[in-house]
């Protein structure tokens, strides 16, 4: 993909799943990465993959619904890397057992949820976007999405579905906010996607076969079939797009 080699990436959740094939495909491009998670052993697991494959990364530990754990992350990017071009936000957690319809949602999972899916995605943008602004000048910032901000396709799971509603919105703002100073910001949308995040749901026979039979495709994606996007909306390739949901659902919100 065009305009990818050489630059400066921080991918978020990038220890596990679709962050960590997103972290991977970036480094395949060319870029150097900054692979941030809570999740230290994870990220370093990512860093190694890059590095084996010949590629440059670097692990920082991050918390992103803690604005101070954030601020520093992109500190030590810049002070690794020298500059930030790339943001890829997709940090977030599920939990169907905890999650609930809304009279009965329990107030600290909603705000669990809501802090990281939501919060983390504000607080890694804030600083993530200060950041290209004051180092590479102009860029490019990817957020994780879902169908279930967009429709109710998973029932009984109120803050999940509205907290990936709220990063909806937060994108397009962006996306017109900072367009002037050449900082592109896209969504990409990933359907059922075979990752730790939707174990619980793997786990269940009747609730994965429930999930397969709403997909076209009639199987769920392999993380690596996400990232091809997200590096694509990263990448000059998508130069005039901002502002876009990319959908990559197997025809999920097709029907
Ligand atoms: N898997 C799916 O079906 C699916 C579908 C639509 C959207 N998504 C979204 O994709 C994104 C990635 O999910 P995934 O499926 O790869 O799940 P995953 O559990 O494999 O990866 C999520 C990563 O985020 C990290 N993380 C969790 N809390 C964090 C925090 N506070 N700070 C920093 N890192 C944190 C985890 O340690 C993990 O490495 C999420 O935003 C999720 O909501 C997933």
């Amino acid at each position: 993909m065009r305009g990818l080699k050489g630059k400066i990436a921080a991918v978020t959740g990038a220890g596990s799943g679709i962050g960590q094939a997103a972290a991977e495909r970036l480094g395949e491009e060319g870029c150097k990465v900054a692979v941030l998670d809570i999740n230290e052993a994870g990220a370093r697991t990512t860093v190694d993959h890059i590095t084996a494959a010949g590629g440059e990364a670097i692990a920082i530990r991050t918390d992103v619904s803690d604005e101070a754990s954030v601020e520093a992350a992109f500190a030590e990017i810049v002070r690794r890397f020298g500059r930030l071009d790339i943001l890829v936000s997709n940090a977030g957690i599920f939990s169907g057992e905890r999650d609930d319809k809304v009279d009965d949602l329990r107030k600290e999972i909603w705000d669990e949820i809501v802090g990281v899916n939501l919060t983390g995605m504000y607080l890694s943008c804030k600083h993530g976007v200060r950041t290209i602004k004051a180092t590479a000048g102009k860029g490019s910032v990817v957020l994780t999405g879902s169908p279930t901000g967009m429709s109710g396709c998973t029932p009984a799971n109120v803050a999940y579905g509205s907290s990936k509603g709220g990063v909806h919105g937060l994108s397009r703002i962006m996306a017109v906010d900072h367009a002037p100073e050449g900082i592109r910001v896209n969504v990409v949308v990933p359907g059922f996607t075979l990752t730790p995040i939707v174990r619980e749901l793997v786990a269940d026979p009747k609730v994965y076969e429930w999930q397969i039979q709403n997909i076209p495709l009639k199987r769920g994606a392999e993380p690596e079939e996400i990232a091809g996007a997200v590096a694509f909306l990263a990448s000059d390739d998508a130069s005039y797009m901002t502002g876009s949901f990319m959908f990559v659902d197997g025809g999920l919100t097709a029907i």
